[in-house]
């Protein structure tokens, strides 16, 4: 979703704003603006569409300036249009901002401002709060021996009027090199460089200039000069914040030889698997180990349900995380859409643990979710990619994946590594309760099998893409499997849907004749999940209730399966692994699919249409 970049110091402030916005690109945009600040003057430049429209006519008139902001919008408040992309001025141009996130009662304020004479030049949210601080401006005043202080009262006179949430970044006319930033909901970090500070929506633009970064707060507020930084809270006045390492992050930003940042990480996954699994399996006592959940033994021996919850990919990996904790701790597990949960009311007993899935770690809806069950009083835990994001930041404690940055929107490596810190959790869950030592041992044993079984599945590739040729013109697949396996199907069908815009439906196999079967004939392409275990033979009966129906078939089964080939019309084969790791290998092939038909059908991988890598709004 929207992004945020801003720079002040003693080098060119455009050269950052434009390689930052670009690295913010995965998160999905339909719009994008610099400001610059030059001569006392705001030098503003939009476009609809791509960074390199920005970049195109910022270099037929490219602006010298120390100081400036970035955006990137993913339009909420009115269409993607240049009037609508921030920057936005405020007041008769004396202060131009950038914002992230929603204004929920911008109508009442925009209706006042209009009122004392503020014209609106866009139907964004947004350019309310950066006319509000034009009129904070007003009434706030100058104080000589600290002249920033006004400016960042005016911003908070402004803020304090919101409700919503925002991340916003304030550009003064009159001051020249001074940044406000200020968040609230939507996550904003500082890079702090050599006589040089950086604001940011997250880490990603900071790599490669400054390996020195603040995790802003909700409702900290940050005053940025050449000279330094100061940090406010709302409550506390000025707070000391901790700067921490920024890891280097260069590398795994960039597409390294591949065509789209989609199959990199795709195939990145025998690696991001390891990272998850690195130092967490425990052969001595075969168990797990975690280092981040902040709880005891005892604490966790108490538990007694196990409330997951999540969005899109990751509420998948919850269904996975599902069977595994049940099937090996025996703890009562449900599954939660996050903007589900967050305005229902169920009834959760105590000793209830609740964990957030996301890669991201900044989706509106899951934080909302866990601070609503945190409220009650509830152990909320994040399993979360991204470190210091705003739900890593607001759960108790919890479990990092560590897959590295993952820029394609539709998530692969992410979703791969949370089935295995599921899996382990499974394992360490049970291992406190009734699971035998033996069975640990064999557990851990099967989990450590899953990086090699996934680079043995990722041979299959150029044969997936003949596949694709073949079906790359349908306009409806069905995607089927059971047990373990029935999240594959949501899965697989969610990677089609995200990315070739084919709809595409995931059900449990024996479900289909409830309904779905009326749509099989043979333009209808129905995907089975069917490796081997314990539900082969009747998602074999399955796969033929669909041919008898005349329904192409594709399956992705065990490599030595002898009977596939008879029923299905296109077999792709993966290793026989373990039940366990079933999830994290046989959605492979599922991920290489959509990618070769969204290829073939002239998508933009990386960046879908309407989608966006971080869903900051509701
Ligand atoms: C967006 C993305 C999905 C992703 C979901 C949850 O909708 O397009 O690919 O699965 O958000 O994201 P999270 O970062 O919380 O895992």
């Amino acid at each position: 979703m929207c992004g945020i970049v801003g720079y002040v110091g003693a080098n060119n402030a455009g050269d950052f704003l434009l390689n930052g916005l670009r690295r913010l690109e995965y998160r999905g945009y339909d719009s994008a603006g610099i400001a610059i600040t030059n001569e006392s003057q705001f030098h503003v430049t939009r476009s609809v569409g791509r960074i390199d429209a920005l970049a195109g006519r910022l270099g037929s008139n490219p602006v010298d300036g120390k100081l400036g902001i970035g955006h990137t919008r993913w339009a909420t408040h009115g269409p993607a249009t240049e009037e609508n992309a921030h920057p936005h001025l405020g007041g008769e141009g004396e202060i131009v901002l950038v914002h992230n996130g929603v204004i929920e009662n911008f109508q009442i304020l925009k209706n006042e401002l209009i009122e004392k004479g503020y014209v609106f030049s866009s139907a964004t949210d947004s350019e309310v709060v950066a006319h509000l601080i034009a009129e904070g401006l007003k009434v706030t005043k100058e104080t000589p021996e600290q002249p920033t202080l006004r400016y960042a009262q005016a911003v908070q006179w402004a803020i304090a009027q919101l409700r919503g949430t925002y991340g916003i970044v304030v550009a003064f006319r009159d001051h020249p090199d001074l940044l406000i930033a200020a968040r609230f909901g939507s996550p904003l970090v500082l890079g702090v460089g050599q006589g040089e500070y950086f604001v940011a929506s997250d880490s990603s633009p900071l790599a490669g200039c400054t390996d020195r970064i603040v995790y802003m707060a909700d409702h900290q507020l940050a005053i940025l000069t050449p000279d330094g930084f100061t940090v406010l809270h709302r409550d506390q006045g000025k707070v000391n914040v901790q700067i921490q390492p920024l890891e280097a992050v260069e590398d795994d930003v960039s597409l390294q030889g591949y065509d789209h940042y989609m199959l990199k990480e795709i195939y990145e996954q025998p690696e991001s698997l390891r990272n998850a699994m690195r130092g967490r399996l425990d052969e001595e006592n075969a168990t797990a180990v975690f280092g981040g959940l902040n709880l005891t033994p005892q604490q966790l021996r108490s538990v007694e349900r196990i409330i997951l919850t999540g969005c899109g990919t990751s509420w998948h990996s919850a269904l996975v995380g599902e069977y595994l904790i049940e099937e090996l701790a025996r703890i009562p597990v449900s599954v939660e859409y996050a903007s589900e949960l967050r305005y229902r009311n169920p009834p959760i007993e105590n000793n209830t643990l609740v964990f957030g899935l996301t890669q991201s770690g900044e989706t509106a809806d899951t934080l909302a979710a866990l601070r609503e069950t945190k409220r009650k009083g509830h152990r909320t835990l994040a399993i979360c990619n991204v470190v210091g994001s705003s739900i890593a930041q607001a759960a108790d404690g919890g479990v990092y994946l560590h897959a590295g940055p993952e820029i394609g929107v539709a998530s692969t490596k992410a979703y791969t590594s949370q089935c295995s810190v599921l899996a382990m959790l499974a394992l360490y869950f049970g291992r406190i309760r009734h699971l035998s030592y033996e069975a640990g041992t064999n557990i851990i044993a099967d989990l450590m099998k899953a990086p090699g079984a996934v680079q043995e599945a990722l041979a299959c590739n150029e044969h997936v893409k003949t596949v694709a040729e073949k079906y790359q013109n349908a306009t409806n697949i069905l995607y089927l499997g059971r047990q373990l396996n029935f999240p594959t199907a949501l899965e697989g069908a969610l990677k089609l849907k995200e990315i070739s815009y084919v709809h595409a439906e995931g059900y449990p196999a024996a479900e289909m004749k409830h309904g779905p079967i009326a749509l099989v004939d043979e333009t209808t392409p129905s995907v089975f999940i069917v490796p081997q275990g314990t539900t082969y033979d009747k998602v074999m009966a399955n796969m033929e209730e669909v041919k008898a129906r005349g329904g192409p078939i594709i399956a992705v089964a065990s490599k030595d399966d002898p009977h596939i080939d008879a029923v299905a019309d296109d077999v792709i084969h993966i290793p026989d692994v373990p039940s366990i790791i079933q999830p994290i290998v046989s959605v492979v092939p599922l991920q290489l699919l959509s990618y070769h038909i969204a290829l073939l059908r002239g998508c933009d991988v990386d960046k879908p249409r309407n989608l966006a890598k971080s869903v900051t709004v509701e």
